[in-house]
């Protein structure tokens, strides 16, 4: 990536930012800068080979130098910055990567006037309480989160490239402003130090320290393991974000008021509540976001190989979040059998779980809903998490408006960020009362209206399967008719399935209509193998010479089609054999031979009904000769990641020239290599790079691949017994 880097402050951050970057080969040189004093850890640096060469003159360290990574103590930036100032130049990436954020802009804002616009400020949230160059490790960033702060003037594309340069070291990236930030890390990180800090302090100011410090127990240690980190850099930290500190401390002591005054009053059960209620928190917060960090999955692909065998992948996603939706609202007993047990259809179930609806299972994909009636569900005692499943999520805001009691929807840092306006705009032209963040996004707090929805003429302005559906669950609740007309087909398995439990609804070319005028029926469901799920297996097959693979028991509902229609286009040999008709959805086994493909320009009307299988698609694309444009898939931008600019950065990643446009991609077809991207949480992107090994000519790494679960846990054994080098390993 870059020629020669500069690290200022070869410590434990600088001195591993220099081994992970040997380790990934990402610059031909690494030099160190420091001042005099720093001379012994420069030269210790040199001998551990963390660097190539030391320097305590500026300019020669400067020289050449590319890429410049400030990681001194933040209390040193404006001098830093000083010194940098007289070699300045355009052409060089600098970044820094200080806790604090807003004393680095109000230093660089003094220095240079305004922050330079190749200036990109970033934050590892890495570090262990030792000290040093000799502390420093390759594989300090793995899997840790990197937050990065640019501000307004700073250039996007020097963003992208300090974006990926952290990725290849394997960060896990968000962007963040340079406010939120601060106060972010004033209450997750500088308010504990300053914690564990005082509470060594005043242990240690009692005359009997010795003895307290001699039966210090296990506990003490976990509390305190943070008082053992560098005095200056914590000195620094704190004084610079002091703003932000200040009034937690405040907070923090009316709270230790608080449960001085319980313990006075002799008040037992507060004190319980008070400890159940942090103990349930942070189980919460552990299960939600600590778990799948610290378990962090990383898939390492093999080059080469080809798919070979017969295989069943597992149920379809759509149609299991609906069998549980509906299930739940019949009046009698729904058995459910090839039930996806995945994440993200396991989130829908606890839902209902947590609306009082008793469902057995699932076993083996077997489930037995107790249907509760239109009318029977429960107001759910807590919020409903959704986890990361954006099909759970607007479904159920169309099904919870119309509904007597109250109930918030929330989910992962992924489902946060994603558009709900889609959905609570027409739902409050209903009638419904749905609050959402000032961005649109969840949580949502969704008021009850008691079926007081009124119908609507809703002209979808997105070709949307979800909104669609959402508002047909809310129109089962509303006065009047629900129609939604949509601007090209989606995904029809609420209507489908509406009308297998006797539903009413009505069909009229793209329009649907519904209203509360009807019941559920209890009825059997056998849900078909996931086309989405089948379409890694689909273009797998057909780029790895030799494959030969027989996909059994796909669902081939017309509206989820695109896929076969895509690489057909494309040269692919897949043949459907065996169509027949399983509870109402048509069902086929799918044969696919290894085929060359040509790269082709993707027929817009093929988007909808192809729109979770692109990234895969994509790896297609990079396997065939010539070029594929995709375009009027601007929907992708807003899936579980954005989905093209992903894509995008990870092709490029493997040597493939793809450019995202607005609304698609184009791609030169050419030789894939090998590299480490990462899936950015999204189950298919980690997938589809996991295919893209099988034409690399060298290893690909993924990082971030344990939302492969949300959608096919099975994936990963799957792909493995039919000829993928894959290798899983938890960090
Ligand atoms: C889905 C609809 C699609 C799809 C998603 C599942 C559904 O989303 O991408 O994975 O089950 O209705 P949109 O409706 O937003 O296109």
């Amino acid at each position: 990536m870059f020629n020669r880097l500069c690290i200022i402050g070869v410590g434990l951050i600088g001195g591993s930012i220099a081994k992970a970057v040997r380790q990934q080969n990402l610059c031909k040189s690494i030099v160190g800068y420091g001042r005099q004093q720093d001379l012994k850890n420069l030269q210790a640096a040199k001998h551990l080979a963390v660097i190539d060469e030391y320097y305590l003159n500026a300019e020669q360290a400067l020289g050449n130098a590319d890429c410049v990574v400030i990681a001194t103590p933040v209390g040193a930036i404006g001098d830093i910055f000083a010194l940098l100032k007289p070699f300045w130049s355009k052409s060089v990436v600098y970044t820094d990567v200080g806790s604090t954020k807003g004393n680095v802009v109000a230093a660089a804002k003094r220095i240079f006037a305004a922050v330079p616009d190749n200036l990109v400020l970033t934050h590892p949230i890495a570090g262990a309480e030792q000290s040093g160059v000799e502390a420093c490790t390759a594989d300090l960033f793995l899997n840790k989160r990197l937050i990065v702060t640019p501000v307004a003037n700073t250039n996007p594309e020097t963003v992208q490239k300090v974006q990926r340069f952290w990725e290849q070291l394997g960060s896990v990236v968000s962007l963040m402003s340079v406010g939120r930030h601060d106060s972010v890390l004033a209450a997750t990180s500088h308010l504990p130090h300053i914690l564990a800090f005082s509470l060594v302090n005043m242990l240690g100011h009692k005359d009997e320290h010795n003895d307290i410090f001699k039966y210090a127990a296990g506990g003490f240690r976990d509390f305190t393991r943070i008082a053992s980190s560098d005095p200056t850099m914590w000195r620094d930290i704190c004084s610079a974000n002091k703003n932000e500190i200040i009034p937690l401390i405040q907070q923090l002591k009316e709270e230790l008021d608080n449960i001085q005054q319980t313990l006075k009053n002799d008040n037992n059960q507060q004190l319980f509540e008070t400890f159940s209620y942090a103990r349930n928190a942070r189980q919460r917060f552990l299960d939600q976001f600590e778990n799948p960090m610290s378990k962090s999955l990383t898939f390492t692909i093999q080059p080469g190989g080809k798919l070979q065998g017969e295989a069943r992948v597992p149920g379809d996603k759509s149609i299991s979040h609906r069998s549980i939706m509906l299930g739940s609202l019949t009046e009698g007993v729904t058995h459910v059998k090839g039930f996806l047990e995945a994440e993200d259809a396991l989130a829908t179930l606890q839902a209902f779980r947590d609306m009082g609806v008793e469902i057995e299972g699932p076993v083996n994909g077997e489930l037995t809903i107790h249907g509760v009636g239109k009318h029977g569900l429960k107001a759910p005692k807590n919020d409903l998490y959704l986890g990361n499943s954006g099909t759970s999520m607007r479904l159920l805001s169309g099904l919870l408006a119309g509904q007597s009691f109250n109930s918030v929807l929330t989910g992962d840092t992924s489902l946060s960020g994603r558009p709900m306006k889609r959905v609570t705009e027409p739902l409050a032209a209903m009638g419904a009362n749905i609050k959402a963040t000032a961005q649109g996004t969840a949580p949502l707090h969704i008021t009850g209206t008691a079926g007081r929805l009124t119908g609507i003429d809703y002209a979808m302005p997105m070709a949307s399967a979800q909104v669609k559906s959402c508002l047909l669950l809310a129109g089962m609740y509303a006065q009047g008719v629900t129609s939604v007309t949509e601007p090209a087909p989606t995904r029809d398995h609420t209507e489908r399935m509406l009308s297998g439990f006797a539903y009413p609804v009505k069909k009229q070319g793209n329009k649907v209509s519904i209203s509360a005028e009807g019941i559920l029926k209890a009825v059997d469901i056998d849900v078909p193998g996931d086309i989405s799920s089948a379409a890694f297996f689909l273009v797998g097959a057909s780029i790895a010479p030799g494959s030969d693979l027989l996909l059994k028991h796909v669902g081939i509902n017309p509206t989820r089609t695109g896929v076969i229609d895509i690489l057909r286009l494309m040269g692919a040999n897949i043949k459907v054999l065996n169509e027949r008709i399983v509870g109402g959805e048509p069902v086929a086994d799918l044969h696919v031979l290894h085929s060359a493909l040509k790269g082709i320009d993707i027929p817009e009307a093929l988007v909808p009904l192809a729109i979770d299988e692109f990234p895969v698609l994509f790896v297609a694309a990079a396997c065939a000769e010539g070029q594929t444009r995709l375009s009027g898939a601007e929907e992708l931008r807003v899936k579980e990641s954005d989905r093209i600019q992903v894509m995008a950065e990870g092709l490029q990643v493997v040597g493939i020239k793809a450019q995202p446009t607005r609304d698609g991609m184009i791609i030169q077809g050419g030789s894939i290599g090998g590299g480490i991207v990462t899936s950015h949480g999204d189950h298919r992107i980690a997938m589809a790079f996991s295919i893209a090994g099988l034409r690399a000519a060298a290893p690909i790494t993924i990082l971030d691949c344990e939302n492969v679960n949300t959608s096919f846990p099975e994936f990963k054994d799957l792909v493995k017994q039919l000829g993928l080098d894959l290798v899983c390993e938890t960090c």
